[in-house]
């Protein structure tokens, strides 16, 4: 069932904005039968130049092949197109690739069960450019009998192709965690930039310096790690008491220079309350406490 004049898997893509193009190029240049729809025609010219089938309708491209893939904007529009075809679904497995929260991931992975479908779930963590490459990070969840079935083939993705959870809601739980810290460190590189930026430095010229530092800040993030997970925050580096007068000089040199001061003034907070707390002599990683929903 699962292939089509090739020892691949045959494979459907449904959504080809951007990211579906890459997946399905991807499954294509690996020599699997693909098939792909999308809610707007016109989409497909370069696939199909690449031995691409474009099905004329959903219902033919979720019959196409027994990996059917969807990647579209939200669940809302993978809901629309699948729940007209969902007579089609029985006896496939369904991998979405359209990023959401983990309640909608589950919610959806028992719908498809409802229908008879196997279900995976993914997160991509990666732009369209890289699908393919060797450092390229799918999470998965779902099923692990049906991911190991097909871990093959999703390879072809990504060579960071790895399998989280037997709860499909885990790889958009872990997928918003991890773009908090790209935003998170964005919009702190952002504030960097405009701080150096009012004496006329380049953003190429603090480059190196700031990702220079992520290293080491990666570095304090690991010994953070093991703490919270022990629950001891011993400071072994700096202590909370330690770190609260540079967080008064970033919020003097933002004020003094005229840049937002959001970002340093809230953590300046966060430092202030667990000190007031009790925690003076602890390290940063007494900090999750703030975070933890008990804390709220
Ligand atoms: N691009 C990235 O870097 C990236 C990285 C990781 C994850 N993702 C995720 O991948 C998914 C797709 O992203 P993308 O970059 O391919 O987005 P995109 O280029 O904006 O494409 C959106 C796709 O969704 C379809 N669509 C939207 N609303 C629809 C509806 N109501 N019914 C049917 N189809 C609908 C569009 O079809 P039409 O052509 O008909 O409008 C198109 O195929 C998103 O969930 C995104 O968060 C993207």
């Amino acid at each position: 069932m699962a292939t089509v004049g090739t020892d691949r898997t045959a494979v459907t893509v449904i959504g080809l904005g951007l990211m579906g193009r890459a997946l399905a190029g991807a499954f294509a240049a690996a020599g699997h039968p693909t098939t792909v729809w999308n809610r707007t025609p016109g989409k497909a010219a370069e696939l199909i130049a690449s031995g691409v089938r474009e099905a004329r309708t959903a219902a033919d491209a979720v019959s196409a092949g027994s990996l059917l893939i969807v990647c579209v904007r939200d669940y809302d529009a993978v809901r629309e197109i699948l729940a007209p075809v969902r007579g089609a679904l029985s006896g496939r497995v369904l991998l979405n690739l359209t990023s959401g929260a983990s309640d909608e991931a589950r919610a959806l992975a028992g719908w498809a069960g409802e229908h008879g479908a196997g279900y995976l779930d993914g997160a991509i963590m990666m732009t369209p450019p890289g699908i393919g490459a060797p450092d390229t990070v799918i999470l998965y969840g779902g099923s692990p009998d049906l991911f190991a079935e097909h871990e093959q083939t999703l390879r072809v993705l990504g060579g960071g192709t790895t399998h989280l959870s037997a709860d499909a809601g885990i790889p958009s739980l872990y997928d918003v965690a991890l773009l908090g810290i790209m935003w998170g460190t964005f919009n702190s590189f952002m504030h960097s930039l405009a701080l150096v930026g009012t004496e006329n430095v380049a953003a190429t010229e603090f480059l190196p310096f700031a990702t220079s530092w992520l290293g080491g800040v990666a570095s304090f993030m690991s010994t953070y790690a093991q703490q919270i997970d022990k629950g001891e925050y011993l400071a072994a580096d700096a202590t909370l008491e330690t770190q609260l007068p540079p967080i008064g000089h970033l919020v003097h040199e933002s004020h003094a220079r005229g840049v937002d001061a959001t970002i340093p003034e809230y953590t300046k907070a966060l430092i202030e309350k667990s000190i007031a707390q009790g925690h003076a002599l602890d390290s940063y990683a007494r900090i999750i406490e703030h975070f933890r929903p008990a804390a709220r």
